[in-house]
């Protein structure tokens, strides 16, 4: 029996159920079954000495007689058993002639009733048990960091267990980090299609990444209920954001909110010159600025002694504590004053996992709509090694391999203009 499974990696991301929808109705619109991995690539690395044995008895079966094919499936073996990290061998030239044979079991049922172990692994995803989910933040699948699949022997210990139960072709919906997973199974043997599914907008190759949007909206929001309060006590505030090494969702919610001053990972900055700024402000009588940072931007600042700077100003602190929205709160307080010479009353607020907690914007639903059906069309046509994202305004799909390269100059992509509009105006 042959069918497609769908996983969520990495961070979740609003719009992951949604696409994942999207995905089973499209595989129901053409008849093809469709499997859950829960977990992200933790629920495909599942060493089941059982279902090795058999899957190794069957092979050898298919190929008696075949010296050449024996021998690869030799060093396969002995690749899996050894959890060999290098020199992993190919199964594509097998999996080409066998894989119809090598699938165990017509049912996931049957699979699961054989392998009990793999309940947690594998979900059956048909309409009526997904319906219900799109709309919702989180990923129904579940999702994971899993370092263990950065092992090759793992990699095709995963294609070995797909294979086992049929599945021809997986949709990935994740970052950068799952798209290079997707890439190594693509390189052993099972077709991949990725979607962008995190909120940090980190991927180069396309204009926007599933979950990007609402969470810019939620940032959107909390900066309006935190200028509320800004605004009636007079006190500037520092907003902290995520969005890991990429500066969008701060430059974003920065430009949405009207904020006077945007930090990021992507441009280099100073404490000094941020206190500079905000003084700026308070002198033209805007007392309650807000100061949105990226999560990542500690990373460009210039090197700054906190707490050489803050012990003496009566600032409890360790030596070598590193900045932070609050820290960056407590020195802006005291470098700059009011109209009558004060320290200025700066407050910090770390927005964090609210942002992935929020259900889609229509903008990433709709998108999780047509990327789902995208890659379903994209396995039956017999595609693989693709992802699929967005370029002006459209829908589109591009070799995987391309798209991680493009990921090596990401910061050029960083809109500098805008950037520097926020921070001049
Ligand atoms: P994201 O997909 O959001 O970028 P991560 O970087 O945490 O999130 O990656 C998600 C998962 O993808 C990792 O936990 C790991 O299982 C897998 N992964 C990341 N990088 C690689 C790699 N180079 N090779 C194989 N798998 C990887
Ligand atoms: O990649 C999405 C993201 O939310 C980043 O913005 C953030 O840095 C990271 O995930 C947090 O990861 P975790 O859930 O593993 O703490």
């Amino acid at each position: 029996m042959r069918r497609i499974a769908v996983l969520t990696s990495g961070g979740d991301a609003p719009g992951m159920n949604a696409a994942v929808v999207s995905v089973a109705r499209s595989a129901a619109f053409e008849n093809m079954p469709l499997m859950g991995v829960n977990r992200g690539y933790n629920g495909v690395i599942r060493r089941d000495p059982a279902l090795l044995e058999a899957l190794l008895r069957r092979a050898r079966e298919v190929m008696a007689g075949c010296e050449e094919d024996e021998k690869l499936l030799a060093q396969i073996e002995k690749a899996v058993r050894n959890q060999a990290s290098s020199a992993v061998p190919d199964p594509r030239p097998l999996l080409r002639k066998y894989r119809d044979q090598l699938c165990l079991f017509e049912t996931l049922e049957e699979f699961i009733a054989a392998y009990p172990a793999f309940a947690k692994d594998f979900v059956n995803l048909d309409l009526d048990t997904v319906l219900d989910i799109a709309d919702r933040p989180g990923t129904h699948l579940r999702t994971a960091r899993c370092d263990a699949f950065r092992n090759p022997a793992n990699q095709l210990l995963a294609v070995l267990n797909l294979t086992a139960i049929g599945v021809v072709g997986m949709v990935v919906i994740g970052g950068d980090g799952s798209f290079h997973g997707a890439s190594k199974l693509c390189d052993f043997g099972m077709p991949c299609i990725g979607i962008p599914g995190t909120i940090d907008n980190d991927l180069t190759y396309t204009e926007m990444t599933l979950g990007y949007d609402t969470a810019v909206n939620v940032c959107v929001q909390a900066v309006r209920q935190i200028r509320a309060t800004s605004r009636s006590h007079d006190r500037p505030h520092v907003v902290e954001v995520m969005g890991r090494a990429c500066g969008d969702i701060a430059l974003r919610t920065a430009v949405a909110t009207g904020s006077e001053i945007v930090i990021v990972p992507e441009m280099p900055w100073s404490v000094e010159e941020v206190a500079g700024k905000l003084q700026r402000q308070i002198n033209h009588g805007n007392t309650r600025a807000t100061v949105v940072v990226a999560e990542g931007a500690y990373a460009s600042m210039a090197p700054f002694d906190v707490y050489g700077f803050l012990m003496p100003r009566g600032k409890q602190c360790f030596p070598g504590e590193t900045m932070s929205a609050n820290r960056l709160a407590s020195v802006l307080k005291r470098m700059c004053h009011d109209e009558n010479g004060q320290d200025v009353e700066a407050r910090a607020t770390v927005l964090g996992y609210t942002q992935r907690g929020e259900s889609p914007s229509a903008y990433d639903a709709a998108f999780a709509f047509e990327s789902g059906n995208r890659a379903v069309r994209l396995l039956l046509e017999g595609q693989e090694n693709l992802v699929i994202g967005v370029k002006e305004g459209k829908v589109f799909s591009m070799p995987i391999k391309q798209a991680l390269r493009l990921q090596e100059a990401r910061s050029e992509y960083f809109d500098r203009d805008l950037y520097e509009l926020v921070n001049s105006l």
